[in-house]
């Protein structure tokens, strides 16, 4: 994406479709494929996933829909959309920026066990079903001082020069390829996990919801895990948005994008959960869990290693779509708001981001007795902020911004492109920025914060 041509014009997205499969590329990347299967595992299965379903369809939909058209209407990057529309807001757009170079800089730790992880499938040496030995697999490459750290650098150069070379089609013309490609991939694993003997009680854990098995402290990782997942709460929305011309349908585009996301998570974790189950692996282990159950379940399909290849290498691409559109929150701002050119403004934040990454890696080995806070690591701090904090702050902001200082009339007229395209829940979208979303994110926040 290149902001406004010489003549002041901006860029446009090419096709409603391609605009709409960017948009997914941002929201679909590690959230859904490495983080939701080991956070619905961690808590307690349909439980969590039944509570995520519920927060996407009342509050993410609605938030998706919100920054969308703050975009569209101000056709400015976040910070810029904010200020235009209220002044004393403008730091929400600043939060935002800070919230993408620390999601960033964890973000690119997890690239580059994914790159790690493709390397591994060529070599054969995942080629294995053994648990035990994916288990070691996995925890001697994170907690290794430099392998991650080197892998981690490759996935930051590689978004670094994806970034500076500016966008421009790219994006969109990847995505349109990709994004088709991933769901293939997924829906084949997800066949193949849920076909192997055993699965049946991982399935029964993933869509039976138990609430025994469920804590306030789940309602808030499910109200974090959308905000991540859709990319919300950073302005991520609002600038892609603000590439979309006047005669955009945001209704639809607001209504795919969370569909097609929660797809891609719900299909991750049919793909992961059910293999969990019939291999023998804990559920609940945490950020591993992609790497040991997938390979597992390579090993049990016909060309293995070139599926398993060919997996790794969306999950890799689908990393890249996500990361790009992080790191261009954060050189977008230092180029407008700094006044600096592009290419420093990226390689020196990229750096910069880097190196506030490699603690978080360091924290999975041999920093993994130092906790700064609430007893977590780097690793695990740098989510928990983002994610349970900043993000649902965000969301919150533009709410506040949307409901009550620009008003859902001046945002409905922007949806509907001043009357001419029909959008049903005209009155429930107003009703549920106005008072639900806000109130939703206040008290699941407050409640777990406090708990
Ligand atoms: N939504 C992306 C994912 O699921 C991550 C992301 C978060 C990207 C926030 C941009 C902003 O992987």
């Amino acid at each position: 994406m290149g902001s406004n041509d010489l003549n002041g014009n901006r860029e446009r997205w090419g096709s409603k479709f391609g605009f709409i499969m960017a948009a997914a590329g941002s929201a679909v990347g590690l959230g859904n494929l490495w983080k939701f299967p080991y956070l619905a595992g961690k808590n307690g299965g349909g439980a969590f996933v039944l509570m995520y379903i519920l927060i996407v369809i009342f509050i993410g939909i609605s938030l998706v829909m919100g920054e969308m058209v703050i975009g569209k209407a101000t056709q400015l990057n976040a910070m810029g959309a904010y200020r235009k529309l209220s002044k004393k807001l403008t730091w929400v757009g600043g939060l935002g920026v800070l919230t993408a170079f620390i999601i960033l800089s964890f973000y690119c730790i997890v690239g580059g066990w994914v790159i790690s992880y493709l390397i591994k499938t060529l070599t054969g040496a995942l080629s294995i079903s053994d648990t035990e030995a994916l288990g070691n697999i996995f925890g001697e490459l994170v907690s290794n001082p430099l392998e991650p750290i080197i892998y981690g650098a490759i996935f930051m150069l590689i978004t670094l020069l994806i970034v500076v070379a500016g966008i421009g089609e790219g994006i969109e013309k990847a995505s349109k390829i990709m994004m088709p490609a991933l769901f293939v991939m997924i829906i084949i694993l997800s066949i193949r996990s849920v076909t192997l003997p055993g699965a049946a009680e991982g399935l029964r854990f993933l869509l039976y919801p138990d609430f025994s098995q469920f804590s306030g402290e789940g309602v808030l990782a499910a109200l974090g895990q959308v905000f991540f997942s859709l990319s919300l709460g950073m302005g991520i929305m609002i600038t892609y948005g603000s590439y979309l011309s006047e005669d955009a349908n945001v209704p639809q585009a607001s209504f795919y994008i969370p569909i097609l996301d929660t797809l891609a998570a719900l299909l991750a974790g049919l793909a992961i959960l059910p293999a969990v189950f019939a291999f023998g692996f804990e559920p609940a282990q945490g950020p591993g869990l992609m790497f040991v159950t997938l390979p597992a379940v390579f090993s049990q399909m016909p060309a293995g290693v070139f599926f398993g290849f060919i997996f790794f290498a969306l999950v890799f691409l689908a990393a890249l779509t996500s990361s790009i559109s992080l790191l261009e929150v954060c050189v977008t701002y230092v180029v407008d708001e700094w006044k600096w050119n592009r290419k420093k403004a990226t390689w020196i934040l990229a750096i910069a981001i880097f190196l506030v990454g490699i603690p978080a890696s360091l924290s999975n080995g041999p920093w993994s007795h130092i906790a700064i806070f609430k007893g977590m690591g780097f690793f695990d701090t740098y989510d928990y902020i983002t994610s349970y904090i900043f993000l649902p702050i965000g969301g919150f902001m533009s709410c506040i911004l949307i409901g009550w200082l620009w008003g859902t009339d001046n945002a409905l007229a922007e949806i509907t492109n001043q009357g001419r395209i029909p959008f049903r829940y005209a009155n429930a979208w107003s009703f549920l920025i106005k008072y639900v979303v806000p109130i939703a994110i206040a008290v699941i926040f407050i409640t777990s914060i406090t708990a």
